[in-house]
């Protein structure tokens, strides 16, 4: 059977190795309701590369974040309640729906791209929401590309609303990602740092993403214990960039490298922006015409997150197949190592 969405008065204190955190999520006074598509003639949103903004969307980004971050933390729309979802929904705040003591974890299993496809999905609406543009696209961190291969340059701007202190300091500037760092720099030159990235990244989607379950990961039921198996894109990069951004002086390398602080810092969402693009990518030149997994169990499992009128959402795997159903879509950037095939 399909993981049923929690129900978020039974939240528990989530934790974090040894740590304990309080993640529990606003309750909404208003009832659920059942995600609907948005219109086809509601405008298309599109995420732009990070490295290719310009001023005017920059400043837009930056106000909608400030505005997110002015919201009192017990409003769902706030950039803590916003935190804390990932939080919550990977540090063990809520069982499975219906069925008490059985974890619920997004990572490592089917529901990883899914889940954090939808969960930007409100993220973005409601950042578009608080500033009055329908149109508003969050932006992606294209490090998958050779110029986007840096942290990019307006997130590391300290008295903005996108700068986050909890950010390794050796990576700020003009350091080359790492797409597969496990906190030991390796000593290598910029060129030869784009050279491994970009086999890595043919490696990851197009060598090892070859089947649904080795590219998104093992298959996790309504019952089953979490942490099936992760799919090849959620190791790396995905891991490899969260350890490389996260502050390596800190206890877990908050804020980016570990679950319950990762959405604490505005990055995560341009990273996500990205991984998701690169659902789509593999959707395009691997996947081709099979759609994903065809399981019910899949298809049907359910999610609860708040949509920009601050209500909460019951939304399912089965509708977030394809980014143009949610009515937003990538710049059409080039993706080179689609022919570093080793
Ligand atoms: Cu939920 Cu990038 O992790």
């Amino acid at each position: 059977y399909p993981i049923q969405a929690p129900d978020f008065s039974h939240c528990q204190t989530a934790s974090e190795g040894p740590k304990l955190v309080n993640c529990c999520l606003p309750l909404s006074s208003s009832p659920i309701i059942e995600f609907k598509r948005p219109s086809i003639l509601s405008p298309l949103r599109v995420r732009p590369a990070a490295q290719f903004v310009g001023k005017e969307y920059l400043k837009k980004y930056r106000k909608a974040v400030e505005l997110m971050r002015a919201l009192p933390p017990d409003d769902p729309r706030s950039f803590a309640t916003q935190a804390k979802i990932h939080c919550a929904y990977c540090n063990s705040a809520f069982d499975q729906g219906g069925l008490p003591g059985m974890e619920l974890q997004v990572h490592n299993s089917w529901l990883f791209l899914p889940f954090h496809r939808c969960y930007i999905y409100f993220h973005e609406r409601i950042l578009g929401n608080l500033i009055g543009d329908p149109t508003f696209g969050l932006p992606f961190w294209n490090w998958d590309s050779p110029a986007g291969m840096r942290l990019p340059a307006f997130y590391d701007e300290v008295d903005t609303s996108l700068y986050d202190p909890l950010r390794d300091p050796k990576h700020r500037k003009h350091a080359v990602v790492d797409l597969d760092h496990s906190l030991i720099d390796d000593p290598l030159s910029d060129s030869q740092q784009i050279y491994q990235n970009l086999k890595m990244m043919y490696r990851v989607v197009m060598t090892n993403g070859k089947t649904p379950e080795l590219f998104m990961g093992m298959p996790f039921r309504a019952g089953d214990n979490p942490n099936p198996g992760a799919g090849s894109l959620e190791l790396l990069p995905h891991g490899a960039v969260h350890l490389w951004t996260g502050d390596r002086a800190q206890p877990f390398i908050e804020n980016m490298g570990t679950f319950y602080s990762a959405a604490r810092d505005p990055i995560f969402y341009a990273h996500h922006s990205n991984i998701d693009r690169m659902w789509s990518v593999w959707q395009k030149h691997v996947a081709k015409k099979t759609i994903n997994f065809n399981d019910a169990d899949w298809l049907e499992t359910a999610f609860l997150l708040y949509d920009e009128n601050a209500r909460l959402v019951r939304i399912k795997v089965k509708d977030c197949l394809d980014t143009t159903w949610l009515r937003y879509t990538y710049q059409d950037v080039r993706n080179p190592w689609l022919n570093a095939r080793p």
